[in-house]
């Protein structure tokens, strides 16, 4: 962390967003799941919508044994999923499904695999704690029990929320490879993408009236502050976010009210900030259903069907490998 907190701050313009992970500590992580119930902030209730509409659907497409998600959080989509892949099985099939969180935070899969215990006893749970750098691989290539034997079944990996536009292209396309690597005959991949619309709907989407989105902004120069031993003082930056035409992504910054110097002990460094000068902090990108072929196609994936709702503000893409 210090490494690239170093980086970013010393780039022109300062630049943290290739890092979004360190937006999500507990406060973090409370103030996302507080922006998903915004009336701004469409994408979360779209993207449970469209599962409503067509997990049928899309479980009918292949018989899956495994559900992978990437980035699981409160895994409250996973539900729908679950539930139609139960209910697609023959009745007295003695298969079982299993499902395989990812996530960073280890007490929000310890609780979320507690309650679908609970609500799914037949359900075998097993979870990884890590991110996406380091543990994708070793997660996808993971031999568990059912692998042994007779047929294990595809697996269905899901990454959704529209996380996969917080990555820059290049990140983004390595995060691709590396699932296409790790896919196998019979398995396919549901990735949630947020569509491009008219710019003041997008940027509503990330300067919501409450304010949420803006203590979340600030929010990320407290993790600094903690984990680095940072001086940053988040009331003397304002939130900005715009949303950019040409590169089809909003971009959220934080522009220092006044010049000020601030001290970054971990990182041993201390960074002037000119009064009015902005640090990118997120990018958020967003999809046609072209861009999100070609997104695809360059990673060797397939784009088997992209579903949407009836306004199109989001999409949740289905693909396997080419
Ligand atoms: C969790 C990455 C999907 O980019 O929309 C929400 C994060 N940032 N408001 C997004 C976020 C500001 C969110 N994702």
């Amino acid at each position: 962390m210090a490494r690239n907190v170093r980086a970013g701050l010393l780039a022109t313009p300062k630049d943290l967003s290739p890092w979004p992970k360190y937006f999500y500590d507990a406060e973090g992580s409370r103030l996302f799941e507080e922006i998903t119930r915004l009336p701004e902030y469409y994408q979360t209730r779209t993207e449970a919508s469209i599962f409503r509409q067509r997990a049928r659907q899309i479980v009918s497409r292949a018989r899956w044994r495994e559900l992978v998600e990437l980035g699981s959080g409160s895994a409250s989509k996973t539900r729908t999923l679950l539930d139609a892949m139960f209910e697609a099985r023959a009745p007295g099939e003695e298969v079982r499904l299993r499902y395989v969180p990812l996530d960073v935070s280890e007490s929000a899969l310890k609780e979320s695999g507690r309650r679908l215990i609970r609500e799914y006893p037949e359900l075998e749970i097993h979870g990884f704690v890590g991110d996406f750098e380091r543990s994708l691989e070793p997660l996808l290539n993971a031999h568990t029990k059912a692998d042994d034997g007779e047929s294990s079944g595809g697996r269905l990996v899901v990454f959704l929320g529209g996380t996969i536009g917080n990555f820059t292209p290049e990140r983004r396309q390595a995060f691709l490879d590396e699932i296409r690597a790790g896919l196998r005959p019979g398995d396919h991949l549901l990735v949630g993408v947020d569509l491009v619309k008219d710019a003041r709907t997008l940027e509503a989407a990330y300067d919501d009236g409450a304010g949420v989105t803006e203590r979340f902004n600030k929010n990320l120069l407290k993790v600094i502050n903690e984990r680095l031993g940072a001086g940053f003082d988040p009331d003397l930056f304002e939130h900005r976010a715009i949303y950019r035409t040409e590169k089809t992504r909003i971009e959220m910054w934080l522009r220092s009210r006044v010049e000020q110097e601030v001290y970054v002990a971990g990182a041993d460094l201390s960074v002037r900030f000119e009064a009015g000068e902005c640090m990118r902090t997120e990018i958020s990108a967003k999809f046609t259903p072209e861009s999100v072929r070609r997104m695809f196609a360059e990673a060797n994936l397939q784009l088997l069907d992209l579903y949407t709702d009836e306004r199109e503000l989001f999409g949740l893409a289905f693909g396997a490998r080419a």
